[in-house]
């Protein structure tokens, strides 16, 4: 009814979906959930729900990440952080897989669940399974008081505020955010990082919110690119290192809203098969930000044109490099490599959101999916 629509375009604060006003929120969001916890000039990271399990943390054996969807993919990300920064082993996990393959857990594991919902069936079943078996379990939720962070033995919240577009965006940067100070404070509390390297990436991790929404300004010119391959049947998003979840988060993105077949690769892994599906009609999403994978991608960028693929590539400001190489290039703030990712999905959370809007897809409401899974 008519109260009812003027209670939701209120809510929706001028935005024409859901799914736009979330991806514009992000430089708060990310700020929000840092906001009380991270103080880059005292050096101070703090996450409440964390202290009582430091101990755990810092000795586990092991770190094993389950989640479902866009979740999932924020735990890859996280698998190169704890690795590079804290030097402990990390598995991601599908919690749909993890719970019926009778996986090793011992009490040395900590699992971390990570969860926008907190009420995702598989997660909550996977947490289930690793605690008979001893191990800590810590949520990683969006939503307060969820079935998930009630489970866990603790957590910390992204604190991203309600996310209603069924499309996973602010929550996923959040989720990035959280986990990013969890391997600050794992790796200086393990001694991997040192003094002064903690202390830079602090700074970085703090200047983010401010990157993240120069990125935001490039919106006119991703529309602008979505007109054009609004029709593509087909689009591949390569990356490697840190941008190859962003990769799969890209891909992820553009078939729920807009119905397009989309894959997500590493970069490197385009030769073992999808490289065959490249022709003059298939639009290849480049992350190719100047980082220490970068050469190796603009030689995968070559290879793609040498079969006359359409490249659109997500760079660092001022890449001379890959414009000359690409049909296309959207230019992001640069930052170190290992928070790139929280400025890199940016343009393709904007990619798929104006393209499923040029399809007359149902953004908020995309068919067949539902925002939390509650059944297996
Ligand atoms: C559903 C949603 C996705 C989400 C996934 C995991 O499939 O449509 O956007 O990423 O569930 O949800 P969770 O709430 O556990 O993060």
């Amino acid at each position: 009814n008519k109260l009812d629509m003027e209670l939701e375009a209120i809510e929706k604060g001028g935005y024409d979906h859901f799914m736009l006003k979330e991806i514009n929120e992000q430089p708060r969001s990310i700020a929000d959930c840092m906001r009380g916890r991270l103080d880059a000039r005292s050096g101070r990271l703090i996450l409440g729900g964390l202290q009582d399990y430091m101990n755990k943390f810092q000795n586990a054996d092991r770190i094993i990440i389950t989640a479902c969807g866009t979740s999932w993919h924020a735990g890859l990300v996280a698998e190169y952080l704890f690795e590079e920064f804290a030097r402990v082993p990390v598995e991601v996990e599908y919690a749909s897989e993890f719970r019926y393959r009778n996986p090793v857990i011992s009490s040395k594991d900590f699992v971390i669940a990570i969860s926008q919902s907190g009420e995702t069936a598989d997660t909550l079943a996977a947490i289930e399974l690793a605690k008979e078996k001893g191990a800590t379990i810590f949520g990683v939720c969006n939503v307060v008081g969820s079935s998930i962070a009630r489970a866990t033995h603790a957590g910390s919240y992204t604190h991203a505020g309600p996310e209603i577009g069924v499309a996973s965006t602010k929550a996923f940067t959040a989720q990035i955010s959280v986990l990013s100070m969890m391997a600050l404070m794992l790796g200086y509390q393990r001694g991997t990082l040192s003094e002064s390297k903690y202390m830079t990436l602090l700074s970085e991790l703090e200047a983010i919110p401010a990157k993240v929404e120069k990125a935001l300004k490039l919106n006119k010119k991703v529309e602008e690119i979505a007109a054009q391959y609004k029709d593509a049947r087909n689009f591949l998003y390569l990356g490697r290192g840190y941008n190859f979840p962003v990769a799969l988060e890209g891909a992820l993105k553009l078939k729920e809203i807009s119905y397009i077949h989309a894959e997500g690769y590493p970069a490197a892994e385009m030769k073992h098969g999808p490289i065959a599906l490249i022709d003059e009609e298939m639009p290849v999403v480049f992350i190719a930000t100047k980082d220490s994978s970068y050469d190796k991608v603009v030689s995968n960028i070559q290879e793609v044109k040498a079969r006359k693929g359409i490249i659109i590539a997500v760079v660092t400001e001022g890449d001379e490099t890959v414009k000359k190489m690409a049909d296309h290039v959207i230019e992001i703030p640069p930052a170190h490599e290992a928070f790139v990712p929280l400025i890199s999905v940016v343009p393709l959370q904007q990619l798929s959101y104006h393209i499923a809007v040029m399809r007359g897809c149902n953004v908020d409401q995309p068919r067949n999916l539902a925002k939390s899974v509650t059944v297996e």
